[in-house]
C-alpha cells in the first residue's frame, strides 16, 4: 500500500494528537499536505490516506464500485453494535441490493408524511419547556431525535416499551462520551466478560436486552396486517428484492441499529451547534426568525424546510463543525493516480469533510460562521459533503435535514 506526503509529526505524537484533539490533527496536517496526506491514527491498523481536494474526493466518490471500493470489512469497528448484517459490514452487490431495500423508506412522499411527524415531535418537545428557563440544548435535541427514531422508524408510540427501549439505546450510546468505555470496540482482546460491572459485561447484557425487544417488535409486526402504519420499520418488513425475497430478521435488527447508531447522536449534535451558533450571532437569529415569521400561521413540514434562509444556516451548521469529519473508508482494488499520486492497490483512503469544508479558498474565512456564503454561490457535491457522497452517501440526510429544520 502507498505511503504519499508523509507528516513529519513523528508517529506517537499522530496517534495520540487523533484521540485528543483530531481538529487539531487535521488543521495541522493540512497546513504540511493541502490535498492529501498519509495518517497514522489509532483505531485503524494500517496507515490511511486522507483526501481533503474535491477534485480528489470526486474521483473517489465517482468510481467507488470499482476502482475505490467501499469494503465493508473496513468499518468492522461497529460489528459489536450493528452485527454483520448491516449496510455498514456490506460491500458489492450485497450492499447494492440492501439500499434498494432500504432507500424507498427515506425517500419521496414518505418523507412528506414523516417531515410532518417530526414538526409535531419538536412542538410536543420543546412545549414541555418552561418560557425563558435555561436549558441544555444537547439533552433536548438528543430526547428529539431519539423520539424521531422510536417512532418513525420503529413506529412505536409513547409508553412502557418506548421508555424501555429509548432507556436501554440511551445507556450504550452514552458510553461515547467516554472512549474508555468504549476500548474494546478498539480492541477486541477487551471483550471479556467479567460480570455486569466490568464494560464488556454490561455492554452485552444491555444489548441482549435490546435485541431481545427489537426481535419481539419485529416478530409482532409480521404478524399484524395493519395498512395504516407507515412507519419505517413496516416499509422495510414489506420490501421485497427482484427475486420476491425480503429482509430476513436477523438482517432488519442489524439495520435499526445502524440506523438508531448512525441516525441519533448526529442529529442531535447537527441541531445543538445550530442553536449555539444561532444564539451566538443574534442578527443571524433575527434574519433566521423574519423568514419563518412571513410564513403563514401552521405552515407543513414542507414549507418549513424550503425556506431559503433556514437552509443556508443548516447547511453553515453542517460545514463549520461537520457531525461526521471523514467518510467511510475506500481502498484501492487497482493500481490509480490520484491527484498526481501514484496509490497501489490496498491503499485505504476517506474524504476528509472537516478539511475539505475548511478550504480557504472555497470558504472565505472558513472559521466565521456566515450562512449568506450558501446563498451567494452553489457548492458542488464534492465540495460541500456533510453527509458524504457515491454509493455509501448517508440514508438519513432527509430526515436529518427535516429535524434541523
Ligand atoms: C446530521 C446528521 C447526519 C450526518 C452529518 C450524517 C453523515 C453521514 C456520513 C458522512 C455518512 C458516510 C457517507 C460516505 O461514506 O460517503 C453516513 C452514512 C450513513 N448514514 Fe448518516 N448522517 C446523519 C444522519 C443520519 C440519519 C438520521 C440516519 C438514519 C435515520 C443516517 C443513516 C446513515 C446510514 C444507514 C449510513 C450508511 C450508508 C451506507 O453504508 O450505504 N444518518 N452518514
Amino acid at each position: 500500500m502507498s505511503i504519499v506526503n508523509q507528516l513529519s509529526m513523528p508517529v506517537w505524537q499522530q496517534r495520540l494528537l487523533w484521540i485528543v484533539n483530531p481538529v487539531a490533527y487535521m488543521e495541522q496536517a493540512v497546513k504540511e499536505h493541502p490535498d492529501l496526506f498519509t495518517a497514522t491514527v489509532s483505531g485503524f491498523s494500517d496507515s490511511l490516506i486522507f483526501v481533503n481536494d474535491p477534485q480528489g474526493i470526486q474521483q473517489i466518490l465517482t468510481n467507488d464500485r470499482q476502482i475505490f471500493f467501499p469494503a465493508g470489512e473496513l468499518n468492522n469497528i461497529l460489528t459489536p453494535i450493528v452485527g454483520y448484517s448491516s449496510l455498514l459490514s456490506l460491500d458489492g452487490q450485497k450492499h447494492k441490493r440492501e439500499r434498494k431495500l432500504m432507500m424507498p423508506s427515506f425517500h419521496g412522499e414518505r418523507m412528506h408524511y414523516y417531515g410532518n411527524l417530526v414538526h409535531e415531535i419538536v412542538d410536543r418537545i420543546f412545549s414541555k419547556q418552561r418560557v425563558n428557563s435555561v436549558f441544555i440544548a444537547r439533552e433536548i435535541t438528543q430526547d428529539i431525535s431519539l423520539t424521531v427514531i422510536l417512532e418513525v422508524v420503529f413506529g412505536l408510540t409513547e409508553g412502557e416499551k418506548f421508555d424501555r427501549i429509548a432507556q436501554l439505546i440511551k445507556s450504550i450510546l452514552n458510553r461515547f462520551n467516554q472512549p474508555i468505555n468504549i476500548s474494546f470496540l478498539f480492541y477486541e482482546f477487551l471483550r471479556k466478560d467479567w460480570g455486569k460491572w466490568s464494560p464488556w459485561g454490561n455492554f452485552i447484557r444491555i444489548q441482549k436486552e435490546l435485541d431481545e425487544l427489537i426481535y419481539h417488535e419485529i416478530e409482532t409486526r409480521r404478524t399484524e396486517t395493519n395498512d395504516q402504519q407507515i412507519d419505517m420499520l413496516s416499509l422495510l418488513l414489506s420490501a421485497q428484492d427482484e427475486n420476491g425475497q425480503g429482509m430476513t430478521n436477523q438482517e432488519l435488527r442489524d439495520e435499526l441499529m445502524l440506523i438508531l447508531f448512525a441516525g441519533h447522536e448526529t442529529t442531535a449534535i447537527a441541531m445543538a451547534w445550530s442553536l449555539y451558533w444561532i444564539h451566538y450571532h443574534p442578527e443571524i437569529k433575527d434574519k433566521l426568525l423574519g423568514e419563518l415569521d412571513n410564513l403563514p400561521a401552521n405552515s407543513d413540514g414542507m414549507t418549513i424546510y424550503q425556506q431559503p434562509y433556514l437552509t443556508a444556516v443548516c447547511n453553515e451548521t453542517l460545514r463549520i463543525y461537520p457531525v461526521a469529519m471523514l467518510t467511510f473508508p475506500r481502498i484501492v482494488t487497482e493500481p490509480v493516480e490520484l491527484l498526481g499520486h501514484q496509490l497501489s492497490k490496498g491503499t485505504v483512503l476517506l474524504g476528509c469533510i472537516y478539511n475539505t469544508h475548511q478550504r480557504q479558498d472555497l470558504y472565505p474565512s472558513p472559521y466565521q460562521f456566515k450562512p449568506e456564503r450558501f446563498l451567494e454561490r452553489q457548492y458542488s457535491p464534492y465540495e460541500f459533503l456533510p453527509f458524504g457522497g457515491g454509493v455509501r452517501r448517508c440514508l438519513g440526510e432527509a430526515l436529518a435535514s427535516y429535524e434541523m429544520k
